[in-house]
């Protein structure tokens, strides 16, 4: 007789294939997995503003699995418009983080902003290889992107 538990793990096990594993976050003040109206699992970022004219953002992520150079890139958007930070409207700069494919979700290792650190985390770790999948092998790509803006010098009254 097959033992319950067993066939319970085996069913978890089936059930996490195929659906998107989300990674731990390493900074959860600064750092959300959030899904867009397509289910599409993407990041959220929200770093504080200090009133300078340039942002300069860099995100490092780690995702399981070996993918080549185009399939590597995140994209950033940045969400709070430059008139709102000008303005005083934010006190916040938020961005939007693209992942290249959605069944490897990437693990977040770095998020700097204006050279401040505001969160740095572990890569993904390197598995076994399943030894009964043969021929199966286990990888990490790494992964970086940058977002720059400038605003234009507030014209003196
Ligand atoms: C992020 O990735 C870039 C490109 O691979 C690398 O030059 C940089 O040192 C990395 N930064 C951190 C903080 O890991």
């Amino acid at each position: 007789m097959m033992d319950k538990s067993f066939i319970f793990l085996l069913a978890a096990f089936v059930c996490s294939v195929g659906s998107a594993h989300i990674p731990t976050i390493p900074c959860p003040n600064y750092f959300r997995y959030v899904s867009d109206p397509y289910q599409n699992i993407e990041g959220l970022i929200l770093v504080p503003y200090y009133q300078t004219p340039e942002l300069l953002l860099a995100v490092n992520a780690s995702m399981k699995g070996f993918f080549g150079q185009e399939n590597s890139n995140m994209q950033l958007t940045m969400l709070t418009t430059a008139t709102d930070l000008i303005q005083g409207l934010s006190t916040i700069v938020k961005y939007k983080l693209q992942f290249p494919v959605q069944d490897s979700i990437p693990q977040i290792t770095s998020i700097i902003f204006n050279g401040q650190q505001f969160c740095t985390g572990p890569p993904v770790p390197m598995e076994a290889p399943n030894p009964y999948m043969p021929g199966s092998s286990s990888a990490v790509t790494n992964m970086y992107a940058t977002h720059t803006s400038r605003f234009a010098p507030v014209q003196p009254q």
